[in-house]
């Protein structure tokens, strides 16, 4: 028998997951799928992940009309941090005589070689890759012939990157999210109310229409990927994010007790406004006391000299997100995915670029940006 193993954390399944593995089973002509959600999968640990057996019903509905797909619960009830060698060794046993394949995408490739007893992996399965819209493999791909020599195989299947972190973030806002997902899996998502937006997700959603809304749950899309890539928490960024653009329609009538930061300017155009504010409601009234969080909001539109990681990941979510379309942004896309901090520079001078072509008067903190880092 040919079996393929599919592993993630599925928190949920979502239809690229479906067409995923549709295709695999016919490109590979595997006899069988197994699907193993992770119980804690090691790279995710400190994130917040949903109950097991929810993630393992969604999966058991999505796939519930496709005879080659087995759910396995195997990582639960061996509890414990789920590694990928020990899972493999577990179906070589059940299904012994047959022929093992392993899926990975473009980013498990790029870590594999730091996975728990990667040889012994290979000794059992051979490793599929799989690559989303866009994605570069050839870094992954280096890495891995310079540590190992089995090859791998190619799917031809080219996804989309809609991903979980997406469909939980356009939950939390209550944005649509029937083009991601079976019907089924959203009325279980909201029988079992999973992905409850906290008071910082209500409060946005009360202060900002639907385009802002959606806008805004790219970014904190973007700004995890982006914190993931370069080490920064999570966490603040996906709060920092959520709350960047939290006073975009508001005003200083509307924060009697607000002040001007001594350290600028006096004259705040209207645009560069709503950062400052932003930070004085998430401070003042969302009782946020972490400086990092504070500053990635209170200079998300104009950049600044010295920022910290966080600031930046910030900054550069919310000119990428995937919405955004202007001249060049592909480009930036490109440099900061490549190498951050340098796409960084790259996209602080570009934005600088723009605004010199526009009749706006540049803000002297972005002058000052685009002079720190370059
Ligand atoms: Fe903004
Ligand atoms: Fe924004």
């Amino acid at each position: 028998m040919k079996i393929g193993i599919f592993g993630g954390s599925f928190d949920p399944v979502h239809n690229e997951h479906i067409k995923l593995a549709e295709n695999i089973i016919n490109e590979f002509s595997l006899d069988k799928l197994i699907i193993c959600p992770a119980f804690i999968p090691p790279h995710k640990i400190g994130q917040t992940l949903s109950d097991f057996d929810d993630r393992y019903n969604m999966l058991k509905l999505a796939f519930k009309d496709c005879d080659k797909v087995e759910i396995s619960d195997f990582e639960k009830v061996s509890k414990g941090t789920s590694y990928t060698y020990l899972t493999i060794e577990h179906f070589k046993n059940v299904y012994k005589d047959s022929e093992f394949y392993f899926l990975v995408g473009t980013d498990m490739l790029l870590d594999f070689p730091t996975w728990k007893n990667p040889d012994k992996i290979l000794h059992s399965a051979s490793l599929i890759v799989t690559s989303r819209a866009g994605e570069d493999q050839k870094k992954a791909i280096e890495n891995y012939y310079d540590h190992f020599s089995k090859k791998i195989l190619f799917s031809s299947y080219n996804g989309t990157n809609l991903s979980s972190t997406k469909i939980k973030t356009y939950i939390k806002l209550s944005i649509d999210t029937t083009e991601f997902l079976p019907s089924q899996i959203l009325e279980y998502i909201e029988k079992k109310a999973l992905y409850k937006s906290n008071n910082y997700y209500i409060h946005v959603k009360n202060e900002l229409p639907q385009k802002r809304l959606r806008h805004t749950a790219n970014v904190i899309v973007c700004a995890i990927k982006l914190a993931k890539m370069i080490g920064v928490d999570i966490k603040k960024a996906e709060l920092a994010s959520l709350l960047h653009d939290a006073a975009k329609y508001k005003s200083t009538k509307d924060f009697p007790n607000f002040k001007i930061p001594s350290f600028i300017p006096k004259e705040i155009t209207d645009k560069v406004m709503h950062q400052f504010l932003g930070a004085y409601v998430a401070e003042e009234i969302l009782n946020i006391k972490d400086e990092d969080i504070l500053n990635a909001i209170r200079f998300h539109t104009t950049g600044r000299a010295h920022m910290s990681d966080l600031e930046k990941v910030v900054f550069i979510a919310d000119l990428i997100e995937e919405d955004r379309n202007y001249p060049h942004v592909d480009e930036i896309r490109q440099n900061v995915f490549k190498n951050f901090h340098e796409g960084f520079s790259f996209a602080v001078t570009k934005l600088v670029e723009f605004l010199g072509n526009t009749s706006e008067e540049i803000y002297p903190l972005t002058i000052e940006c685009q002079k720190y880092y370059n």
